[in-house]
């Protein structure tokens, strides 16, 4: 397939109207979104992907007018969107358009990107994008324009091309069809920025009483973020000393904020290649630069990737959560 790769929203808006599918850049990670009442074309972006059908996708909107027009917005979803959208926040909504994308359920996840040239495109194709992140099922979401093209060049339409993903991670999704209100994923938005609209907030209880797991989110039973190589996460003792250990191992990757003086006395910690070392100095930084980092440990054949746990300061709910996430999963 020849895939248009252009900066131009509207010949990008044609694609979607035309029933397409398009690789797009949001403010958290790369998108893969298709007209949110062109079931066929949704369905398209499940095969790409590998995605299991039960899991639904995100509508992204240009406005809150838009978001109105197919949810139930009560007062404190519309203090919520005016306080943190656009941004990285997912609102799940009771849906009032039954024929939005994923038509079978009463619920719909709503986010309006960040970047104004996302919603541009977003008003030209004249209906809500739906879209998961941009990534084969359970792999790490994509950040970089070169991994989206690496990807996704010859498979999907189009790729729209704008700014790059900052935070790095993915969106925060918040569930506001029942109460009390449920933190589904945590991200960027923190709870406890959260608790100032929404003081019940609660962490789902996925378990029951018979040790059942009922995920209220269907993302949640499945495995996610995780590249190829093991992922070990530590605690910041363990790292620097596995690392003056192991670090001399070519295959070994570490991400984290201290690395100790050396690796032996005669050489220093600069002198290891660099590409298998990324030293971040906040959380933030830590989220913008993981997933691709974890990429290019891939790309390299690296076996495992040593993380460092993440600071007690802010930043740290969402970042932990991925880096769980990818560790659990070896
Ligand atoms: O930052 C993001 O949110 C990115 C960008 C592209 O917007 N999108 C993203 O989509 O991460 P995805 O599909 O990878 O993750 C969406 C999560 C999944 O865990 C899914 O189960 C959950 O949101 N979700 C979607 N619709 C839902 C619904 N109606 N009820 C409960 N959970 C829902
Ligand atoms: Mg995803």
């Amino acid at each position: 397939m020849k895939t248009l790769i252009s900066s131009d929203v509207r010949l990008l808006a044609d694609l979607i109207r035309k029933g397409g599918v398009v690789v797009f850049p949001t403010e958290t990670v790369f998108g893969i979104g298709a007209s949110s009442f062109n079931e066929e074309a949704c369905k398209r972006i499940y095969k790409i992907k590998g995605r299991p059908s039960d899991n639904p996708l995100i509508a992204h909107f240009s406005s809150i007018e838009g978001i109105k027009s197919v949810c139930e917005v009560r007062e404190v979803a519309e203090r919520l969107l005016c306080e943190f959208a656009p941004g990285p926040i997912t609102l799940v909504l009771p849906k009032k358009n039954p024929n939005i994308f994923p038509k079978e359920m009463p619920t719909l996840a709503v986010r309006i990107p960040k970047n104004p040239v996302i919603r541009e495109w977003i008003e030209e194709c004249g209906s809500p994008i739906s879209a998961p992140s941009a990534n084969l099922s359970g792999r790490p979401s994509l950040t970089r324009m070169t991994d989206a093209l690496r990807y996704f060049d010859g498979i999907v339409d189009g790729i729209l091309v704008a700014e790059e993903p900052n935070l790095g991670i993915e969106s925060t999704v918040v569930g506001l069809y029942e109460d009390p209100p449920v933190l589904l994923r945590p991200g960027s938005i923190e709870s406890d920025q959260l608790k100032l609209f929404l003081p019940n907030l609660i962490l789902p209880n996925v378990i029951t009483k018979s040790g059942e797991f009922i995920p209220p989110s269907p993302g949640m039973k499945y495995k996610h973020y995780s590249p190829q190589a093991h992922v070990k996460l530590l605690h910041s003792e363990t790292f620097v000393s596995e690392f003056l250990q192991c670090g001399k191992d070519s295959k070994t990757a570490w991400i984290g904020f201290s690395f100790g003086p050396t690796v032996d006395d005669d050489k220093p910690t600069h002198k290891i290649d660099p590409i298998r070392m990324k030293l971040v100095s906040s959380n933030w930084e830590y989220s913008s630069a993981l997933y691709a980092f974890f990429e290019s440990c891939d790309q390299l054949g690296m076996e495992t990737i040593y993380c460092e746990e993440p600071r007690e300061k802010s930043g740290k709910e969402g970042l932990l959560n991925r880096l769980q996430k990818a560790s659990e999963a070896n």
